[in-house]
C-alpha cells in the first residue's frame, strides 16, 4: 500500500514538473522568438550581467521601486510577487558555482533555471510557481527565510546540495506544499516544527544537516509517506509515539538518539516498509511489538546499545529482508524462528555480529555456511573470530534487564513463502538515503 502511494506521488511530481517545464519551454519560445514587447530587462540573446554584480549593495533594492517592473508587465500579478521575492533572495546569494542566478532576470519567473511554474488549484488561470528545484545547484545563502515562505504556490521545494544555512522559515502559508527536501545543506537549531501542520506534506527529507535536539512527537502524528532525519545531530529520546505514524520509510540512522525503541511501534505495522535506527545511542530491550511490522522489508538498528535476547516475535517478520542488530549488546541464543525467516520468508541479510550471543538455533547454522548470518565477534562457542572468553564472562556477569519473550503473535507458514529474488539486488530507499546525492553534472 504505502509503497503504492510512494509511487503515485512521484508519478504526481513528474507530471506536474512535465506540465511545469512546458510551460517554461512554451514562455523561452516566445522570449526566444524576439516578440519585442514585454522585454528589455536582460532576457534575450544579449548575455545578462552577472548576479553577482548585484552584491555589492549598489544596485536598488528589489523591493518595488517606482521606476522598476510594474505589475503590468508581467502575465499576472503572482508572477509579479514572485519576481519581487526571487530578485530578493538572489540579492543574498553569495556563491552559485554554475550561474544559475544569471537566468533570474526578466518579467518571466517561470523561465528562471530552477523554478518551474503550474496553476495553483484555487485559480486555475494563473500559473505561477509551483516548484523549485535546486538539487546540485551549490548555492550559498545565509537563509531561506523570506524566500520559500513568501512563495505561496509553492507544491515542491528540492535543494539538496546548497550552501543554505539558518533555520527553516514558517512555511504554515504554503496550504500546497507536498515535498520539502533540504538536505544537505547547513541548517541548524531545533527541529523545524513550523513545517509540519501543512496537511499536505507527505516527504520531508532534513538529512545531512546540523539540526539538534529532539524530533517532537507531534512530527509523527502528521500523514507524512517519507521522514529522512539521517546524519543531523538530533540527541534526545525518540518519542513515545513514533509508531503512531503512517510513514513507510523512515531514516533515524547516524544522530544521537537515546532512550529505547518505543513498543508504539506496533501501531506502524501495516505501513512501515524500511526503517533505519542505525548509529545511535539507543538502549533497553529490543520491543517484542517490532514483530508486527509485517510489511517491513528493512529493520535497521545496528551500532546501539540496544540489549536483551532477541523476541521469538521477529521470526514474523515474513517480508523482511534485510535485519541488522549488529554491535549492540544483545545476547541469548539466535532464535530459530529468525533464521527460518531465510527459508520461509524473504531474509537475505541477518547480521548480529558484535554482540554476546552464546548460541544458534537450528536453522542458524546454515545460514552462518552460505554468509547470509553474521555472527562473528560474539560468544559463540565452536565458531571462529569470536570475543575472547574473558571478554564475554565480563558481560556474562554484568546486570541483565530483559526477560526472554518466547511469544510468537502470527501463524507461521508450514514451509517456505519465499518470493523467487530477482537476481538484480533491490535498491532500498532507506539506504539509498544514507548517501550523499550524485553531484549534478
Ligand atoms: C495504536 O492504535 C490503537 C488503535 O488503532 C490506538 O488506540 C492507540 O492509541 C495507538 N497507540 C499509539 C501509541 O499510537
Ligand atoms: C548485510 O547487512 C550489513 C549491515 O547492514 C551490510 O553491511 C552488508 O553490506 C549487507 N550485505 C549484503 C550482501 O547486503
Amino acid at each position: 500500500m504505502a509503497s503504492r502511494k510512494l509511487l503515485l506521488l512521484l508519478l504526481l511530481s513528474t507530471v506536474l514538473l512535465f506540465i511545469s517545464s512546458s510551460l517554461g519551454d512554451r514562455k523561452a519560445i516566445e522570449i526566444g522568438g524576439g516578440v519585442g514587447v514585454n522585454l528589455g530587462f536582460g532576457i534575450g540573446p544579449t548575455p545578462s550581467p552577472s548576479p553577482l554584480d548585484d552584491s555589492d549593495g549598489s544596485s536598488p533594492p528589489a523591493q518595488a521601486p517606482s521606476s522598476g517592473p510594474q505589475p503590468s508587465d508581467f502575465p499576472n500579478l503572482k508572477q509579479y510577487y514572485a519576481y519581487l521575492v526571487i530578485q530578493r533572495f538572489k540579492q543574498s546569494i553569495t556563491c552559485d558555482p554554475g550561474g544559475v542566478t544569471q537566468t533570474w532576470v526578466g518579467y518571466r519567473p517561470c523561465t528562471y533555471e530552477g523554478f518551474y511554474c503550474a496553476a495553483p488549484p484555487d485559480s486555475p488561470d494563473t500559473p505561477t510557481i509551483a516548484s523549485v528545484d535546486f538539487n546540485g545547484f551549490g548555492l550559498c545563502a545565509p537563509t531561506i527565510v523570506g524566500f520559500v515562505d513568501q512563495l505561496p504556490d509553492l507544491a515542491l521545494f528540492h535543494a539538496n546540495s546548497n550552501y543554505f544555512s539558518g533555520t527553516i522559515p514558517d512555511l504554515t502559508g504554503l496550504p500546497y506544499l507536498y515535498e520539502l527536501d533540504v538536505s544537505s545543506n547547513l541548517h541548524f537549531g531545533a527541529f523545524p516544527t513550523k513545517v509540519l501542520p501543512l496537511s499536505n506534506l507527505i516527504f520531508l527529507d532534513l538529512r545531512f544537516n546540523f539540526f539538534a535536539g529532539a524530533v517532537p512527537a507531534s512530527v509523527f502524528a502528521f500523514n507524512l509517506d517519507v521522514l529522512f532525519f539521517n546524519n543531523n545531530n538530533f540527541n534526545e529520546p525518540l518519542p513515545a509515539e513514533l509508531g503512531r505514524s503512517p510513514v513507510a520509510y523512515l531514516t533515524l540512522a547516524n544522530n544521537g538518539f537515546t532512550g529505547s525503541i518505543p513498543p508504539s511501534i506496533y501501531n506502524a505495522s501495516n505501513t512501515l516498509v524500511e526503517v533505519l535506527f542505525l548509529n545511535n545511542r539507543l538502549s533497553g530491550c529490543l520491543p517484542y511489538e517490532i514483530g508486527f511490522l509485517s510489511i517491513a522489508t528493512v529493520f535497521d538498528a545496528g551500532f546501539n546499545q540496544m540489549t536483551g535476547p532477541i523476541p521469538w516475535s521477529f521470526g514474523c517478520l515474513l517480508k523482511l529482508e534485510q535485519l541488522n542488530l549488529a554491535g549492540n549488546l544483545l545476547y541469548g541464543e539466535v532464535p530459530d524462528v529468525v533464521c527460518r525467516l531465510a527459508k520461509d520468508g524473504n531474509l537475505a541479510n541477518l547480521s548480529l555480529s558484535g554482540n554476546y550471543f552464546t548460541w544458534l538455533g537450528h536453522s542458524c547454522w546454515d545460514l552462518v555456511k552460505t554468509k547470509v548470518l553474521d555472527v562473528r565477534q560474539n560468544c559463540i562457542p565452536g565458531l571462529p573470530e569470536q570475543r575472547s572468553p574473558a571478554e564475554c564472562s565480563t558481560f556474562w556477569w554484568g546486570p541483565k534487564q530483559c526477560l526472554p519473550s518466547h511469544d510468537i503473535p502470527c501463524s507461521l507458514p508450514k514451509g517456505p513463502t519465499k518470493r523467487p529474488m530477482s537476481s538484480t539486488p533491490p535498491a532500498y530507499v532507506t539506504y539509498e538515503a544514507l548517501h550523499h546525492p550524485p553531484p549534478r553534472n
